[in-house]
């Protein structure tokens, strides 16, 4: 049975996955709360939601969401838009704490709508889905599952296909590295056993991700983005979904902000041993071989006419869980190099608006 994680003080990697979940959801609310936005009802899914606070009082998922609600409250009056809140937990005993915490904290009234419940993931999702399918709806979904049973193909597949929703899961991806082949893990998820035994531990999430990826329809622009956790000698994940580039683009940068290595991890995922107090005579060592690894495989993709418009360029980066600012370093320095001749790329979200003709690469003469 897995350890209750509200019975003592959140640990490194909790806080670590409750960053990213509340630095998301600081940029993702905005987006839909503003003057003349399409949607009318924004839906926030907490399917794993525990009881609100862990043993030292620290907020957990659902406080989390309201705290941040707390400060569109006049916003979402003065918009009428409808955001309802659905919160789920197994464990009646959490849904009961959740309530009662709720009450205590807010006691005026909440400007949006809560729902609880008390049931099997599965069945929950199965009785809500009609809300995220209703047009003019943006949804949230948080899947804090404790182990790796929740995410199924089916399940997976079944979010990639709802329009306008975005979703953050956690799955204890190491769980996989060592049982894949276990009957009971194979009644929840197919992963090929090749993809799990290429790869190193400590890139195990990242080969999670892989896995994931190959779900997705091969006619569906979606975006996924990995993040790896380090408990113990456990590791874990998260991994982030979009259909829309506004929402990788604002994940890709939270996670950079938390690790301004890889911006995949709270841990030396690649064993690059840079010290940041203590840099070395050789600026190479000091840079980390997966940003060495991008910038020589998007040179190389712009050199052969792979990408071939700065929003190609923009897209390949956040696919590859870059941001945009790290394309156009590699730009500047090929422009510098004398390698393409100078040429304003724009490469950022605004390129790819409505209305906006991509701009093509030019390759030579330098
Ligand atoms: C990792 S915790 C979630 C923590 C929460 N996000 C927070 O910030 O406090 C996982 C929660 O899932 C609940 N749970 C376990 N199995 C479940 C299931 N099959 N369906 C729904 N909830 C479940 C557990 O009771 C637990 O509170």
């Amino acid at each position: 049975m897995a350890i209750d994680l509200h019975k003592k003080p959140f640990d490194e990697g909790t806080i670590v996955k409750l960053s990213l979940y509340e630095n998301y959801m600081q940029e993702w609310l905005p987006v839909f709360l503003r003057k003349g936005s399409n949607f009318r009802r924004i839906n926030i899914f907490d399917f794993f939601c525990g009881p609100g606070k862990d043993d030292k009082g620290q907020k957990g998922s659902p406080l989390i969401t309201l705290n941040i609600l707390d400060q569109y409250l006049e916003d979402i009056e003065r918009l009428g838009i409808t955001v309802s809140l659905f919160f789920n937990d197994k464990r009646k005993t959490k849904i009961k704490k959740l309530k009662d915490q709720i009450s205590f904290s807010y006691p005026n009234k909440i400007p949006c709508e809560i729902s609880y419940s008390s049931e099997n993931f599965e069945d929950i999702f199965n009785k809500l889905i009609h809300f995220m399918t209703e047009r003019s709806s943006a949804n949230f979904l948080f899947l804090d599952q404790n182990g790796i049973k929740h995410i199924t193909e089916e399940i997976f597949k079944t979010i990639v296909n709802i329009q306008t929703t975005d979703f953050l899961f956690f799955i204890s991806s190491s769980t996989l590295s060592r049982f894949n082949e276990n009957p009971e893990i194979k009644k929840y998820l197919h992963i090929p056993e090749e993809i799990i035994s290429s790869s190193d531990y400590c890139h195990i999430h990242r080969s999670v991700l892989k896995y994931y990826r190959s779900l997705i329809p091969e006619n569906r622009e979606y975006y996924l983005c990995p993040f790896s956790i380090k408990k113990g000698a456990n590791i874990y994940g998260l991994i982030f979904g979009t259909g829309h580039l506004l929402g990788i683009d604002k994940f890709v940068n939270q996670c950079w902000k938390i690790d301004p290595h890889t911006g995949d991890s709270n841990f030396d995922i690649d064993n690059d041993q840079i010290d940041e107090n203590q840099l070395s005579l050789f600026p190479e060592i000091d840079r980390p071989k997966k940003v060495q690894g991008f910038e020589k495989e998007l040179k190389d993709a712009i050199l052969s006419g792979n990408l071939k418009t700065n929003i190609d360029i923009y897209k390949y980066s956040l696919f590859n869980g870059f941001k945009a600012e790290h394309a156009r370093k590699v730009l500047s320095k090929m422009i510098k190099d004398r390698i393409l001749p100078h040429q304003k790329l724009n490469v950022s979200y605004g390129s790819c608006k409505l209305g906006n003709q991509p701009q093509k690469i030019i390759i030579g003469p330098k």
